[in-house]
């Protein structure tokens, strides 16, 4: 008989890493796919949603304006129970470490359903970097029966945190399965992309630098710093940066006060993933706090600037693509000026490099689910 698969994700980064891994289980006779969207986020999850072409079966909705961690939680964690004990599958597939895959898996758990885990390993080692992921992550890894690491580092620290070996498994990141699909569609119909025209024929001549930033634990003053330094690296003639402001209204306020009206700042709308991938292509260089661009900017030698004082990501910096810089502002106006003056320090971070995966985690993973 087939297994009932219910793939639960409710935020951007979650529905970008895993529509693949949905995309494969539809097309499997194996499985019967379920999809349940939390609606963590609304805009920025229909998105994704519509670009992948992914109809979920059950949509909770649950987003509320500048929601709070426990009423959310509290939101997430009854919703999907009652999901759960409308499917009864026979696993529930998670990822990451957000809101929506922690009480994914505590839900499931509640009801001795197994619970496969996508991205699992990541570690900072401080539970307040990043915050609160670093505790979702460990409470998932405490939890689930199938643990999919995407690197060999990510499976060293399940095992030295004493989870079974026999359920770990290095599958890569299913990221690189989403940009390697999203690359294909953009040269089958580059107009799906072409929406950035404007700011490129605007800022011809100058080096384009993209910049995101949305991390719960530089609110406020890392938040200023961050604007600041953008504000300073904007007072160069040569630049211009194209900044996909996070709808959180943490974020909004403050670069929008610090860096309205800045002739060479495009404060502009998060961007759907085509043309989250074009500006990718273009940039010069990333600065970032996000955990998916980290992965995305290695396998295209895109150097990145991470504004974070730890990561669970070393694998790019070990590449040499990623270099952490914190959020001081001299210290990433700094690190910026450097790359965009010195082309030798340019050219040893922009080599592309795969650590994250080949571009087949989805399918690694659903032939595990069928093995399980
Ligand atoms: C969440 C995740 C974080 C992930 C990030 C990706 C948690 C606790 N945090 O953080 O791990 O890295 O998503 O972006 O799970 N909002 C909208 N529309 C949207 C999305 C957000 O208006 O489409 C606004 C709402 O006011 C919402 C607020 O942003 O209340 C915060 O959203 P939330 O998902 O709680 O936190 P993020 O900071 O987005
Ligand atoms: N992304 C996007 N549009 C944007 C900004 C980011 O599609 O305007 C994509 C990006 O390519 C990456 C993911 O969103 O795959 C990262 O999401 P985010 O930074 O919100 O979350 P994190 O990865 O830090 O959890």
């Amino acid at each position: 008989m087939a297994r009932k698969i219910l793939t639960v994700f409710g935020t951007r980064p979650e529905a970008i890493k895993l529509f693949p891994l949905v995309h494969t289980l539809e097309g499997d006779a194996r499985f019967v796919s379920r999809v349940c969207v939390t609606g963590q986020h609304r805009g920025m999850l229909d998105q994704v949603l519509q670009i992948a072409g992914v109809a979920p079966d059950h949509d909770l909705d649950v987003m509320q304006p500048d929601q709070s961690l426990d009423a959310l939680t509290a939101r997430l964690l009854t919703g999907i129970g009652q999901v759960l004990d409308a499917e009864r599958p026979d696993w529930v597939v998670v990822q990451g470490d957000t809101a929506t895959a922690m009480c994914g898996a505590l839900a499931a758990y509640y009801r001795k359903i197994r619970v496969a885990h996508v991205e699992a390993g990541l570690r900072s080692g401080h539970i307040y970097h990043p915050w609160p992921e670093e505790a979702n992550r460990k409470i998932i890894g405490t939890m689930a029966h199938l643990h999919c690491a995407p690197t060999d580092t990510a499976a060293d620290a399940l095992r030295g945190e004493n989870v079974d070996p026999a359920t770990i498994h290095v599958t890569g990141n299913t990221v690189i399965d989403a940009l390697h699909w999203v690359t294909a569609r953009i040269r089958e119909r580059p107009e799906i992309a072409g929406g950035l025209a404007q700011w490129e024929t605007r800022f011809a001549g100058r080096r384009i630098i993209g910049v995101t930033s949305h991390r719960r634990e530089n609110f406020g003053e890392g938040m200023q710093a961050i604007a600041g330094a953008i504000r300073r690296i904007a007072a160069r003639d040569d630049v211009a940066l194209i900044f996909p402001v996070h709808l959180n209204p943490h974020v909004r306020q403050v670069m929008q006060a610090e860096l309205a009206g800045l002739d060479n700042v495009a404060l502009i709308e998060p961007l759907d993933y085509p043309h989250f991938a074009r500006l990718l292509d273009i940039a010069t260089l990333m600065l970032t706090d996000s955990g998916g661009v980290q992965e995305e900017a290695p396998a295209l030698g895109k150097p990145v600037l991470v504004m974070r004082e730890t990561t669970e990501r070393p694998e790019g910096i070990a590449a040499g693509t990623a270099r952490l810089v914190g959020t001081d502002a001299a210290r990433i106006v700094a690190e910026t000026c450097r790359l965009l003056d010195d082309a030798d320090a340019y050219a040893a971070m922009a080599r592309a490099h795969n650590p994250f995966g080949d571009g087949t985690s989805a399918q690694r993973i659903v032939d595990l689910l069928a093995a399980g």
